[in-house]
């Protein structure tokens, strides 16, 4: 991929033409809010807070840089007066909507969030940044969560809100959750995801007795990878 360079608070950055701006902005030291952009996911522009102002053909206008294309002939501001009060003005709905999270309360001090709340309060625990769903679906690969509803209604959920038939127990989506809204719990034997309504048993290692995983993820990776189907009834250390 062919290498651009653009200005960034009045430095030369360089950074891969077409690639989000957010990474190249990050690498150089920039200090972007973010809470639905990872590297290895299709970005989703969810939470806004990551916005910067672009300058392009002698137009300025706020963009989200997780999915604004790096290019050779734009210049970057990335905390403008008014880039903060957006980031700010984001950072006081989420508070709003999570206000027991304590990544929120985090944030929002961050952000110089104070004084009396303008939104009406609720008390959920997930911000709705759509990393568990991408997770699942592209990287995962087996959809097994996405959102439902619009509006205030909108959720992530299983299919029909029933026990999710396909999910693997694989425990992406609780890794990725910013927030630690997504709940596993894991004994000797199981390992489950009340949300999900689904429940793993957990295979051992034949030799050693170490947990190697559950059942279905196991079963779900030798078949991808095109692996004899006892290929995980060893841990990696004992085998030969
Ligand atoms: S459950 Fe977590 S990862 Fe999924 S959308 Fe909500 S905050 Fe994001
Ligand atoms: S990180 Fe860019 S919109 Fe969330």
């Amino acid at each position: 991929m062919a290498e651009v360079t653009f200005m960034v608070d009045g430095n030369k950055v360089s950074g891969e033409e077409g690639q989000p701006l957010l990474p190249a902005l990050l690498k150089v030291g920039c200090d972007i809010p973010n809470m639905c952009y990872n590297d290895e996911i299709p970005p989703f522009g969810a939470c806004r807070l990551c916005v910067v102002e672009v300058e392009e053909g002698g137009r300025r206008r706020v963009v989200p840089s997780c999915s604004y294309p790096a290019k050779e002939v734009i210049a970057v501001f990335t905390s403008t007066e008014l880039i903060q009060k957006h980031r700010r003005m984001i950072a006081e709905l989420l508070l709003a909507r999570c206000p027991d999270v304590p990544q929120i309360q985090v944030l929002a001090q961050k952000l110089g969030v104070q004084g009396e709340a303008r939104f009406s309060a609720k008390q959920e625990g997930c911000i709705l940044c759509g990393l568990c769903t991408r997770v699942c679906e592209s990287v995962v690969g087996v959809s097994a969560i996405s959102f439902a509803g619009r509006g205030p209604e909108k959720e992530v959920v299983t299919p029909f809100l029933d026990e999710s038939k396909v999910c693997i127990g694989c425990g992406s989506c609780t890794y990725i959750c910013p927030v630690d809204y997504i709940k596993m719990e894991e004994d000797d034997k199981v390992r489950r995801f009340p949300q999900w309504k689904v429940a793993f048993e957990i295979v051992r290692c034949k030799k050693c007795g170490q947990k190697v995983g559950p059942k279905r993820q196991l079963e779900y990776m030798a078949k991808k990878a095109d692996l004899p189907a006892d290929f995980y009834d060893v841990c990696q250390n004992c085998r030969p």
